[in-house]
């Protein structure tokens, strides 16, 4: 079994601009330069079989290429605490559009539905014990982040595999994006 996960690579200009803001927080257990990523479909674990599909499917895939600002920070909390800290996305029509491409064809492929609403974001650092005021100056701190918006002119199916400390992500194929004229 595999664990998948449909993405966009962050390019290094914005995963560099990302990790001088990334420190200066007990608690937080920040993400490695090259596991920043945003996640477009997450698929979780399936077998050789449907991994073939999946990988098949997506290259079925035409839509354009696009650009894209990261802007603004977020978190995903529970009702006590605070328990992520990512950089969000400026609204983006193109970027809706591939997901819901994306979507169509992974459940034609066989997975369930995504019910959750899609958030999407580059998740800088996952809490553990971070208290809340040092979170919330950290946000207020950071709130405003906008950073050059980059192309994407691809997206790609990665697998996750949770190593000892933390998961290592790696490319298995990529799928271009056409340049609108
Ligand atoms: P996260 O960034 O919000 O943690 C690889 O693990 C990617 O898949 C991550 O971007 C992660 O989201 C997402 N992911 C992991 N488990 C998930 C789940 N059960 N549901 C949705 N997304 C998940």
């Amino acid at each position: 079994m595999t664990r998948l996960f449909v993405a966009l690579a962050i390019p290094e200009l914005q995963r560099e601009a990302l990790l001088r803001i990334m420190s200066g927080l007990p608690g937080a257990r920040w993400e490695p330069e090259e596991n920043l990523h945003l996640t477009l479909r997450f698929i979780g674990e399936v077998d050789g079989g449907l991994f073939a599909d999946i990988a098949e499917s997506l290259a079925e895939i035409m839509a354009p290429a696009f650009d894209l600002t990261v802007k603004g920070i977020g978190h995903f909390d529970d009702k006590k605490r605070v328990h992520a800290l990512w950089a969000g996305m400026a609204p983006s029509a193109p970027l809706k559009h591939l997901r819901d491409k994306i979507e169509s064809v992974v459940v034609r492929a066989g997975l369930e539905p995504e019910r959750r609403k899609f958030t999407p974001h580059v998740t800088l650092a996952k809490l553990r014990d971070a208290e809340n005021d040092r979170v919330a100056a950290f946000l207020s701190h950071h709130g405003l982040l906008a950073l050059e918006p980059f192309r994407v002119s691809e997206f790609h199916l990665y697998s996750s595999r949770t190593g000892k400390d933390r998961a290592a992500y790696r490319i298995e194929a990529s799928y271009p994006l056409f340049e609108p004229l």
